[in-house]
């Protein structure tokens, strides 16, 4: 099947799948397993620490394929990045994917560099400011996700039929999204394509250790504490406080009380529970207590998308599944709707 969308045309790639961003583990090697499949690999400009590190990244991705790939920078949480922009530029990447904070001090520079530009928003209004800034493509990224979340964000289907009518720019889903139905439910709720993050994180290729891959494997996504960490969004009061600190303490202290503030990291107990009860009917440790067969949930970075996960692949054979998936769901649906 021809798996033609706007995305796939902006990037000029096989399939309407991203590799997500991430920090620490987004190397050449992983991209490069991913852009081979006919998905697109990301490179994260913070696992690469320096603007030299990742212009030899980026010659190695060339070297190991010809397939396109993205490079994430996150703006206010990646080092060095004005540096990081230029080895963007000078190496002329196919796409630059913007997440993080406002994407306005770096939007002129990227606009006149005409490379490819996606912006990772998490909610509606992020994504069609990107849009008027000049991005040429959002990445939407619903509550569903792992990842920092914002006071405003909906969980990611809501997000994604939401958002469709009111942008102009291909959309990608992202959050929660792992397997041929969520893939196929979010092209028809108006994305251009998907974002994967955990999915690929129980991959062989991923530079993960085996135990956080295991748990993976292991995690059910009705877990009363990682819904709570997945749903509730970072107390505004918290939040606020934490960002009036960015200027005063080093990037790598700051980033640990952002964590604790956007993760609800390590224990999220730490929060104030009466504002939790007013987000969520119970709470996830006092369920665990009673019922002990529940047990605490397996450590790692993981999202709901571990639901789809039961056994460690390559990262060719889930793409496979996904796409083998969804075509034949399609060829059952068209079959049984005789379209006309
Ligand atoms: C270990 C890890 C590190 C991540 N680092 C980044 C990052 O540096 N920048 C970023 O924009 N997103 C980062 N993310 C978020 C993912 O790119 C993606 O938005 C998220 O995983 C999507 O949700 P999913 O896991 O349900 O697919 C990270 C996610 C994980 C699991």
């Amino acid at each position: 099947m021809n798996w033609r969308t706007r995305l796939t045309e902006l990037l000029d790639c096989k399939y309407p799948i991203m590799e997500g961003a991430f920090a620490g583990i987004g190397t050449w090697e992983f991209a490069a397993a991913v852009s081979k499949t006919g998905a697109v690999g990301c490179l994260t400009a913070s696992t690469s620490k320096t603007p030299e590190g990742l212009r030899e990244e980026i010659q190695k991705l060339r070297k190991a394929t010809k397939n396109p790939f993205t490079v994430n920078i996150s703006i206010g949480l990646c080092p060095h990045i004005d540096g990081m922009f230029e080895a963007c530029f000078e190496e002329d990447v196919p796409a630059i994917e913007t997440a993080g904070f406002r994407p306005d001090e770096y939007a002129e520079r990227i606009n006149e560099s005409g490379i490819t530009w996606i912006h990772k928003g998490a909610t509606v209004e992020f994504c069609k400011h990107a849009e008027k800034l000049g991005a040429d493509a959002v990445v939407l990224v619903g509550l569903d996700g792992y990842g920092f979340k914002n006071i405003k964000q909906l969980p990611t289907f809501t997000s994604i039929a939401w958002a469709a009518p009111q942008l102009n720019v291909p959309i990608i889903a992202a959050g929660g999204i792992g397997d041929p139905r969520t893939f196929l439910g979010a092209l028809f709720l108006g994305a251009d394509g998907i974002y994967l993050g955990t999915a690929l994180m129980a991959t062989k290729e991923c530079p993960l250790s085996d135990k956080i891959k295991e748990n993976i494997v292991k995690a059910q996504p009705n877990h009363p504490d990682l819904i709570r960490e997945l749903l509730a969004p970072p107390i505004p009061k918290d939040f606020a406080e934490v960002l009036k600190k960015r200027d005063t303490v080093s990037l790598e202290e700051w980033l640990i009380s952002m964590e604790k503030v956007m993760l609800k990291h390590p224990d999220w107990k730490d929060v104030d529970p009466t504002y939790i009860q007013q987000l969520l009917i119970g709470r996830g440790s006092e369920i665990v207590e009673l019922f002990p067969s529940l047990g605490t949930r397996p450590k790692g970075p993981f999202s709901f998308a571990c639901g789809y996960i039961d056994r460690i692949i390559t990262v060719k054979e889930l793409i496979e599944n996904l796409v083998k998936g969804a075509e034949e769901i399609l060829k059952r649906k068209s079959e049984e709707w005789e379209l006309p």
